[in-house]
């Protein structure tokens, strides 16, 4: 029924005329993460990770990852799901401790390269490009407890993972993304991980965090370029997360407020890889400075790079990564805090409009134009890099009917298309997700996936949605409607 109602639906707006077309230039996938959906947590060898550590020893996960969607022993269906969605590119992850059981790269385990290799041959079998995102959360628990992200010799520890993910997987993987979401992982983390080991310190393990992630990813690159990079011929780089940030009102403060918080999101790790000069970007640099010594403290919280760190990070990114999902509003706030925090830093208050459209995910409003602004910031600040999309979706609770899903993808998609008219290089777009999976602490309760997924059936089968579908005719026809609401499915 759902094929049908699609092929009629083309019909129609090819008679009225209403669609645009996608560039050749742009290429389609769908993105997952090894914890989400693998499940096998404790198969063979592999070693105890921060999630499973979490939802083992604590009740902060609702639900845990043991099974999730069972991809472990079922990687040949998600591989025959790609094939009949039809994309370009499948990005997935690498679970640091299944392949490096304790964390060092001194004891490698054979059966989880024989997963990783067997996904990756049925990919490349498919016509499929393989997209490896290495670090998607999914620490070693022997280097949490040595400090993890509060580590500098994490910088060494991650090149390490690094090597062996490039000389084990290099001949046939050509995207690399060292980390997913760098802001997650440090200003997040913490909060998600404040059992253990120790109490996080606010306004200061957010920036070491980021300081040694910046330098692992950087001393990762290097190594790419130095040893791999002229036999595989691949690319490196990583994807950040950011909302949109806008002014609530026109005020020059709500409008500096804004592009303060972009800065502190989003420059915080685009502006020492992408700017012209390198570095933190000044704002962070003078306000964290400046904040640090009114409290009382001797220099600034944010580290410092050196002249030779600045000019060894700057330039390693071969693409822009971006995972977008919604806006926020922002106002200046002037109540200054006497305790030292990262979001006290940016002297800011974050709101949503509550017209806007919300998903299962209270954080999750749909707000199209704010992905346009974004992609044209990014270009403007950062010299038009070439933008690979990694993730961009929304959440539900469940039904395989999801036309709000449909109703998302559409205009964010055109939206896209928008921003490439205004000049923006977009060159890939993949969907968060393929499958309804483990939505960390929130459990299986917020569903992002084209295929739905019944996590009370031990086999764990996959139905395709409506957006399945919907996405599928996309890819088969490269054209979209400018706007659903005349088509036969509303
Ligand atoms: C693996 O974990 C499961 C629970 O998820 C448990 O039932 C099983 O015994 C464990 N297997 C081994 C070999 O420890
Ligand atoms: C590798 O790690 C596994 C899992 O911790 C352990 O059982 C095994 O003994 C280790 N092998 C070597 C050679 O260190
Ligand atoms: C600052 O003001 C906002 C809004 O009035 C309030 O919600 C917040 O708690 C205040 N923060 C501090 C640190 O006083």
């Amino acid at each position: 029924m759902f094929v049908k109602t699609i092929a009629l639906w083309c019909f129609l707006v090819t008679v009225k005329g209403k669609v645009r077309r996608f560039p050749d230039t742009l290429s389609f996938g769908v993105a997952t993460a090894s914890y989400q959906i693998e499940g096998g947590w404790n198969a063979s060898d592999k070693g105890e990770h921060i999630f499973d550590h979490l939802a083992h020893t604590t009740n902060k996960m609702v639900d845990n990852g043991d099974v999730a969607c069972d991809s472990y022993n079922q990687h040949e269906r998600d591989v025959e799901m790609l094939k009949e969605l039809g994309v370009d590119f499948y990005r997935f992850s690498i679970s640091w401790s299944r392949i490096l059981p304790e964390g060092f790269s001194h004891n490698l385990s054979q059966d989880g390269i024989a997963y990783y290799n067997s996904l990756i041959n049925d990919l490349i079998d498919a016509n499929i490009t393989p997209s490896i995102t290495l670090y998607h959360w999914d620490l070693p628990q022997n280097l949490q407890d040595m400090g993890g992200w509060r580590n500098p010799l994490m910088v060494d520890y991650f090149a390490d993972f690094a090597e062996v993910a490039f000389k084990t997987f290099g001949d046939r993987v050509k995207t690399w993304i060292t980390f997913n979401e760098p802001w997650v992982v440090c200003v997040l983390a913490p909060i998600w991980f404040s059992v253990s080991p120790a109490k996080s310190l606010n306004g200061i393990d957010e920036y070491i965090c980021g300081h040694n992630l910046i330098k692992a990813h950087a001393k990762a690159y290097r190594i790419y370029d130095r040893i791999y990079r002229s036999a595989q011929r691949g690319r490196v780089g990583w994807t950040l997360s950011s909302s949109w940030h806008e002014p609530i009102t026109q005020s020059a403060a709500d409008i500096k407020a804004a592009e303060r918080t972009l800065q502190f999101n989003l420059g915080w790790f685009a502006h020492p890889v992408f700017s012209r000069e390198g570095d933190y970007p000044q704002v962070m640099k003078d306000v964290i400075a400046q904040k640090s010594l009114q409290q009382g403290y001797p220099r600034s919280r944010l580290p410092e790079f050196t002249t030779e760190e600045i000019a060894q990070i700057r330039g390693t990114c071969d693409f822009f990564g971006l995972n977008h999902y919604t806006t926020n509003l922002v106002r200046m706030q002037t109540n200054a805090s006497k305790e030292p925090s990262y979001f006290d830093d940016q002297f800011t208050e974050i709101l949503q409009d509550p017209t806007w459209l919300s998903s299962a995910s209270p954080w999750l409003k749909v707000v199209p134009w704010g992905f346009r602004n974004l992609l044209n910031w990014i270009r403007k600040n950062y010299n038009n890099p070439e933008t690979m999309v990694f993730e961009n979706g929304f959440s539900d609770s469940g039904n395989t009917y999801d036309i709000d899903r449909i109703s998302y993808h559409n205009q964010y998609l055109n939206v896209l298309l928008d921003a490439v008219e205004d000049g923006c290089k977009v060159s890939a777009y993949a969907v968060w997700s393929l499958m309804d999976n483990l939505e960390w602490l929130e459990g299986y309760n917020d569903r992002f996936g084209l295929y739905y997924v019944d996590f009370n059936d031990p086999r764990r089968p996959r139905t395709p949605k409506a957006s399945a579908l919907y996405f599928k005719s996309i890819l088969e026809t490269r054209i979209i409607e400018r706007d659903l609401k005349n088509s036969r499915l509303f």
